[in-house]
């Protein structure tokens, strides 16, 4: 297919090489043009504009930071909308929200296009890997054009009728994930304040039934205190944000979430932003012995 791929960054550029890989003849756009360098090198071509990226494909695919960086490549006289031609078929795999997904999908129908929000799961190297998990929402047609895309980047691909479902999916998932890289940091927190090495207690915690590659993997940044941004903790923020706005939307109250986005937050507003989200176990650390 000739796809028009729209944004390269931790994620972003991984799933375009493997979209190359795979044969695609590969269009790309990114905010910041070096990030491209690696798949023009390998004989992707670099679009001017998103328009340009996103004229004449056969898929479209974006993969930005939120909401705001979706309108930033999507409208205005450049973005990417403007090069959608009538039965043309876009994929946004960012989190962006079951809000933004809702009102893409309008636009994108607008203009007798179709759309599917496309969030994914996993890590940078489950992306390097081509080894994600995808929640593909949108109609049956739309899906079945992005399918041989998405089978070149993800080992699990699940499908559902609506865009803002999909993008509901991924938030309500990653609530449980956030989550537990909360509890992590407060435990080792609580362990090394008690004198337990942070290795032994994620040592005793893989043996138990609450074991999880989620915990081996950032535990093991903690103790290395190695934040180096797989999963940037200000994107771990927004998916907190866009779980309150579900709930809002939905008129359900949560404890946890906001409990997890207010400790993001403190995070973000320490400076901690584009540090990986396990960095949140520092913010323990700060606190003062009785
Ligand atoms: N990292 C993970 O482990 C992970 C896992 C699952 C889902 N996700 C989701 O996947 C999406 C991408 O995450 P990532 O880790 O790849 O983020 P990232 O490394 O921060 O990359 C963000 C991308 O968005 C672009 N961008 C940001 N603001 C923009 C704007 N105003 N206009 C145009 N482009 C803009 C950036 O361009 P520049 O290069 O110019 O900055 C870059 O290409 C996010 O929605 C995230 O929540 C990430």
């Amino acid at each position: 297919m000739r796809i028009g791929f729209i944004g390269l960054g931790t994620m972003g550029e991984p799933i375009a090489n493997n979209l190359r890989k795979a044969g695609h003849e590969l269009t790309v756009w990114n905010r910041t043009p070096s990030r491209a360098d690696h798949i023009v090198s390998k004989g992707g071509k670099l679009a001017r504009t998103p328009r340009e990226c996103a004229t004449g494909r056969d898929l479209v695919l974006t993969c930005v930071s939120d909401e705001a960086a979706l309108s930033a490549v999507l409208e205005g006289a450049d973005g990417a909308l403007a090069g959608l031609a009538h039965g043309d078929v876009l994929v946004d795999f960012s989190t962006s929200g079951a809000r933004a997904a809702k009102a893409v999908a309008e636009e994108v129908a607008r203009r007798g296009a179709r759309f599917v929000a496309c969030p994914l799961l996993g890590s940078r190297s489950a992306a390097e890997q081509a080894q994600l998990v995808v929640v593909a929402g949108g109609s049956a047609a739309a899906r079945e054009r992005a399918r041989p895309a998405l089978h070149a980047v993800a080992a699990r691909i699940f499908e559902l009728d609506e865009p803002e479902k999909a993008a509901l999916m991924k938030i309500v998932v990653y609530a449980v994930g956030n989550a537990m890289v909360a509890a992590l940091g407060e435990s080792l927190a609580l362990g090394a304040a008690g004198g337990l090495e942070p290795w032994r207690i994620i040592e005793v915690l893989q043996a138990s039934s609450f074991h999880s590659p989620l915990f081996l993997m950032k535990g093991e940044l903690v103790e290395r205190k190695d934040y180096a941004p797989r999963f940037k903790l200000s994107l771990a923020e927004k998916d907190e944000r866009l779980v309150e706005e579900a709930a809002a939307d939905l008129g359900v109250k949560l404890a946890l979430g906001e409990a997890v986005r207010r400790l993001f937050a403190e995070g973000v507003r320490t400076g901690r932003g584009d540090s990986d989200v396990a960095a949140v176990a520092e913010l323990w650390q700060r606190a003062k012995k009785p």
